[in-house]
């Protein structure tokens, strides 16, 4: 709990909060091994793949019920065979008289159509419940959130839902999800070891979300190669041991990165099945005052040497069949920022990484998908002016700055087995941000 947190929950603070409108931030429930999915059963309604959902839940240990009951976890609609502008109307009967039931940290899911594979007034239909889906976030509030996943047909979306649904997406709102036709997923042997037998690189993994990545994939049962630069070495070798992973310093941006760290990975471990693109850094200044060094230095990080790495490690065969990368953007890379240009434009680029090899990865059965993370608390925000930050906290349907773990659980998502027809997607983990909306 941040300080204004703790404020909001004294005496004086709630009356505050109430008399004034002040934020009001809940405390997000977080996921914790052997704690139940939802604080309560999920409704369950809506069109053909509702079935699909109720089994889905059931075997998550999920309880789904047909009929409101006082409260409930989640709220869950199959929005995908609305096909007229009159349809949408079934949003309202549906979520109106249910939506004060949902508890706190409460799940709103929708699922819908990918709207380029359906014609004329139904793809009209299908567009119109990213609208739905972003305002419900915002009117929630108490830390629930709501989510729109457009699905292929048939589409593998079992472990989307089970990420939503639980305390692992504390941090993620007012989100559209695509879910493809294909992907070779392979539902997990162990759901609460999904990457059991899988080999992990996370770079920048000494600190911050890198690490927290780290603990999460190892936590899934990965075996982790936490990388960092030879400064950073001490902190590493920390977290390579906390994860029970092995650690490699190395400078991704020098020109033998590429190779070195693919012969490593081959040599060590046969491949690699997760490579997650952490390491980034910022050089803020104004356009106007920005040095050409700081504009290189951050491109070189944040985005060229992602780009470097992953054709080495495609060219070699060393990412392995189902293989996953994960870019790390920004919301800064959508919405921009002052003092950003370089940063943004190098983050705006991890989302071009992720559209421009999309495709050739499913051809390999991989996929490349990234986060965006808004306000996340770490040595990079507490750096940040006071006022700004914030504002930065605050500006969100959350009304709190996430954790570096929230991100954490967005990666091991994407990294799930069962996450195969998940591509091409930038998830923000930014508790909906104002910036970028
Ligand atoms: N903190 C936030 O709110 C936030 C928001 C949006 C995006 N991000 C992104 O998340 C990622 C992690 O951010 P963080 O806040 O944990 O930052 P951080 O500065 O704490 O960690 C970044 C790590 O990357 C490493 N690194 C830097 N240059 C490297 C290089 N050339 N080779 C290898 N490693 C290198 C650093 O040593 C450091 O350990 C970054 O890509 C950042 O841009 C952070």
């Amino acid at each position: 709990m941040d300080r204004y947190q703790q404020f909001t929950t004294s005496g004086v603070g709630r009356v505050l909060v109430k008399r004034l409108g002040l934020p009001n931030p809940v405390p997000l429930r977080r996921y914790r091994p052997g704690e139940p999915v939802l604080t309560g059963p999920a409704l369950v309604g809506g069109g053909p793949l509702s079935e699909v959902v109720a089994r889905v839940l059931a075997g998550a240990g999920i309880e789904t019920c047909v009929e409101p009951v006082a409260t409930h976890g989640a709220l869950v609609f199959d929005a995908s065979d609305l096909s007229t502008v009159e349809d949408l109307g079934q949003l309202h009967d549906f979520f109106h008289p249910v939506l004060r039931s949902l508890d706190r940290c409460g799940r709103v899911v929708v699922l819908g159509a990918l709207p380029e594979r359906v014609d004329g007034v139904a793809r009209v239909a299908q567009r119109a419940l990213a609208g739905f889906v972003r305002s419900v976030g915002k009117e929630l509030g108490r830390g629930s959130t709501a989510q729109l996943v457009y699905a292929a047909p048939g589409a593998e979306i079992e472990s989307t839902l089970r990420f939503l649904l639980s305390a692992r997406s504390a941090y993620v709102d007012g989100q559209v999800i695509r879910v493809g036709a294909h992907g070779g997923s392979a539902a997990p042997v162990d759901w609460n070891a999904p990457l059991a037998g899988k080999t992990a690189l996370v770079t920048g993994a000494s600190r911050g979300i890198g690490a927290a990545i780290a603990e999460v994939l190892a936590r899934e049962g990965a075996h982790v190669v936490a990388l960092d630069i030879p400064a950073q070495g001490a902190d590493l070798a920390a977290v390579a041991n906390r994860v029970g992973g092995t650690s490699l310093q190395l400078d991704i941006t020098s020109p033998e990165a590429p190779v070195r760290l693919a012969d490593h990975l081959r040599i060590r471990h046969g491949g690699v099945d997760i490579v997650v693109h952490n390491a980034g850094i910022t050089r803020d200044k104004k356009l106007a005052n920005m040095k050409r060094g700081a504009w290189d230095s951050v491109v070189a990080v944040n985005l060229a040497s992602q780009l470097r790495i992953n054709d080495a490690l495609l060219a070699e065969d060393v990412l392995c069949p189902g293989g996953r990368i994960v870019g790390v953007s920004s919301i800064a890379g959508i919405a921009g920022n002052t003092g950003q240009a370089n940063y943004a434009t190098s983050k705006a680029g991890v989302i071009g990484m992720v559209d421009a090899y999309a495709a050739r990865l499913a051809e390999r059965g991989c996929t490349i998908n990234a986060v965006a993370p808004g306000f996340i608390e770490t040595r990079m925000t507490a750096a940040v002016p006071l006022l700004i930050r914030e504002a930065g906290r605050r500006m969100n349907s959350l009304a709190q700055g996430g954790l570096p773990v929230d991100v954490a659980e967005t990666v091991a998502w994407y990294a799930n087995p069962g996450s195969g027809a998940v591509n091409g997607n930038v998830v923000r983990v930014c508790g909906q941000s104002l910036l970028g909306a």
